[in-house]
């Protein structure tokens, strides 16, 4: 049995972190409302690998905007580690489909720019060490953004998360603007990072093949206003064997459930 499959098994019996309750979003702007979600409600364990698919606009950012306390919900409640969340807070971090790095930093101060006023210098210089390991990046601390591919700025912006030490990843499309080969080989990194670090992980992705070769278990949601379709286990054995009958059911099964029209 593979490591991330002993990782995978710890955590199943795990405490809830993230428990989302009955949420709805409606977004008023001077041209008119959009329900964007629609009494939403799932729960996501500690040290949990969960994603989240479904079609374009159903919510799925908006959904992750709100568990990171970047949005505030219209009504319902989003409950992590069992405390409101109000806010944004270092114990969820969050990675988007862009890097948004700094162009005038270097690899090492993008990933210490967050944490470099509530800790100490030699905190700082653990977290920042401790992070560029984990990504892989050790030897291009002194490099800048624009000497970097696509795949690295996307794992400096994951290290960058990581120094915060959260609780909780929270990764929205973080490989959509990567090519295939990169994709798979920092997907390969990303289940590689949650078997070192035990971190809680949410992941958006339009991708069904990425949800099964990543997540323990994937909410499937219907189009717009956004709830939850279905909450799928994927029980099958790290690392996921795409060509395998299981995985193959399971992804036709995903495919038939995401409905793309109303
Ligand atoms: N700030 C905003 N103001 C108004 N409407 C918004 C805002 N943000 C999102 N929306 C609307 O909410 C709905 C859901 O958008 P969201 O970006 O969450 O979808 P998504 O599932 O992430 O889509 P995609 O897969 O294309 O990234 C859409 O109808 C969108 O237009
Ligand atoms: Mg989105």
């Amino acid at each position: 049995m593979s490591t991330i499959a002993n990782n995978s098994q710890k955590n199943s019996n795990q405490e809830m972190l993230i428990q989302v309750n009955n949420i709805s979003k409606i977004f008023t702007s001077n041209w008119g409302k959009v329900q964007a979600l629609q009494n939403l409600s799932f729960s996501c364990n500690r040290g949990e690998f969960v994603t989240i698919v479904g079609p374009s606009g159903c919510g799925k950012t908006t959904l992750l905007r709100i568990i990171a306390g970047l949005e505030r919900q219209t009504t319902g409640e989003v409950l992590f580690n069992g405390s409101k969340v109000l806010g944004p807070g270092h114990d969820r971090a969050v990675v988007f489909q862009e890097p948004r790095l700094f162009p005038w930093l270097t690899v090492e101060q993008n990933i210490a720019f967050g944490i470099r006023d509530s800790r100490n210098k030699q905190k700082v210089k653990y977290l920042t060490d401790k992070s560029l390991d984990l990504v892989g990046l050790k030897d291009f601390r002194q490099a800048y953004p624009h000497e970097l591919s696509g795949g690295m700025a996307q794992r400096v912006a994951i290290g960058r998360a990581l120094a915060f030490e959260p609780a909780a990843l929270l990764l929205d499309e973080p490989f959509s603007s990567l090519d295939v080969s990169t994709r798979a080989r920092l997907q390969g990194e990303l289940l590689e990072l949650w078997h070192k670090t035990a971190k809680t992980i949410i992941l958006v992705t339009h991708n069904i093949t990425e949800a099964l070769v990543l997540s323990q278990k994937t909410i499937i949601m219907s189009p717009a206003p956004g709830s939850v379709k279905e909450v799928l286990a994927i029980d099958l054995p790290y690392p996921r064997e795409q060509n395998s009958p299981a995985f193959q059911e399971k992804k036709e099964y995903i495919h038939k459930n995401i409905s793309y029209k109303h």
